[in-house]
């Protein structure tokens, strides 16, 4: 699909559909016309949730709208919503979890509600899969919502295909709002795209909505995402008003890199991913193939050091494993040579599978508590 969200001077692209290339995050952020996270916010959020969040610590989320906004409300005792999702079109993988976990850190720490959308109509209008591999994907997906830990009380997920009864009307009032010309400035659509596509992001605006019905008062509602899904949200907030509710607040994070090159992890090509039904073999092989920040020989890493900036191993420890000492301590130990590349894959393999293996016993358990997790009318 070709896309307005494209600048021919940057050599990365991010649109809910696809992420390519090396994402310049601080251009994104211009580009997309969103705030950054600055340590003043950062300060605000510790103060009521204690210790920081390590990917709030490491900046791995980084960017937001409207962040401020909610904790002052939150301050005022006005509690907010947690909305998120996934659009179930493979298996999950580490990347997926990442802001998962926030949202259970969030979720934890401010009590708050969570609004969990599975948007399978979207992954069967785009896309090559057929229903039925949707639902399987949608079923597995669901484990892994559940073997987060979100609080089964506070939870509801989604389904569109299924909940569409409660999504619709809703909808439709989103959905008399948004012309053609401005869907197709913001997602990028052509004449060629198919009018399913056309007409799906209403109902990804609808979960912002729901929390005010379901209370019966103004809610606020804090979606923590992927920055990819950002253009969904503009376009919700430029509504928002004008059919009276709050704009939705967002906080964006980065994608964990892929395993092999730069770009997102994609579950269209397993080896740049761990997926958390993986074996440890696989996870294995996969960490070994892992592309590093290293040079070519041992004797060139002792003499020149290797380039964390560049390493998806690197970058992994980081984000899901090390604490920021010891990340910061891997760091000066590689660039000044003393760490070989087989070490920091070593020690991601070791975490990966352990991770992985406990996130297994736990997804197994989730199987019979699927139904106390899903969305119904009456709460
Ligand atoms: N469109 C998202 C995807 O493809 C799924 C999704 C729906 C979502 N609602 C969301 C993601 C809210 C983040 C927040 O993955």
């Amino acid at each position: 699909m070709s896309n307005s969200l494209e600048d021919d001077s940057d050599n990365f692209e991010v649109t809910p559909w696809k992420v390519e290339g090396a994402v310049d995050y601080d251009r994104l952020i211009k580009k997309f016309g969103t705030q950054e996270i600055t340590d003043e916010i950062l300060e605000k959020i510790q103060s009521f949730t204690g210790q920081l969040h390590p990917l709030l610590e490491h900046r791995f989320f980084f960017s937001h709208r409207d962040l401020d906004w909610i904790l002052n409300k939150y301050e005022k005792d006005e509690k907010f919503y947690l909305y998120t999702g996934r659009g179930p079109s493979g298996m999950v993988h580490l990347g997926h979890l990442m802001p998962w976990f926030l949202t259970k850190h969030l979720q934890d720490k401010f009590d708050s509600n969570l609004l969990f959308q599975i948007t399978d109509d979207e992954k069967f209008l785009f896309g090559n899969k057929t229903m039925d591999e949707i639902n399987k994907n949608v079923y597995e997906n669901i484990l892994d919502i559940i073997a987060i830990g979100f609080k089964k009380s506070r939870t509801k997920i989604i389904v569109n295909s299924r909940h569409i009864k409660h999504l619709y009307s809703n909808s439709l009032e989103i959905a008399k709002r948004i012309t053609f010309s401005t869907a197709k400035s913001v997602f990028g659509f052509t004449n060629s795209t198919n009018v399913g596509m056309i007409g799906f992001p209403p109902l990804q605006a609808v979960p912002c909505f729901l929390p005010t019905i379901i209370e019966g008062k103004p809610t606020p509602v804090l979606i923590p995402a992927a920055i990819d899904q950002d253009p969904y949200w503009r376009l919700t907030r430029d509504i928002a008003e004008k059919i009276g509710f709050y704009k939705p607040a967002q906080i964006h994070s980065k994608f964990l890199p892929s395993l092999q090159t730069t770009g997102k992890m994609s579950s269209s090509n397993p080896e740049t991913a761990l997926f958390t039904t993986d074996e440890p073999k696989i996870i294995e092989e996969k960490v070994s193939n892992a592309f590093t920040g290293g040079q070519p020989t041992t004797a060139l890493q002792k003499k020149l050091g290797g380039n964390p900036g560049i390493c998806s191993v690197f970058s992994y420890l980081k984000f899901l494993f090390d604490t920021s000492r010891e990340s910061n301590q891997r760091e000066l130990k590689c660039r000044s040579g003393n760490l070989l590349c087989g070490e920091c894959k070593h020690d991601l393999s070791d975490h990966s599978t352990t991770f992985i293996s406990m996130f297994q016993e736990r997804r197994q358990k989730a199987k019979d508590l699927v139904p106390e997790y899903m969305y119904s009318e009456d709460g």
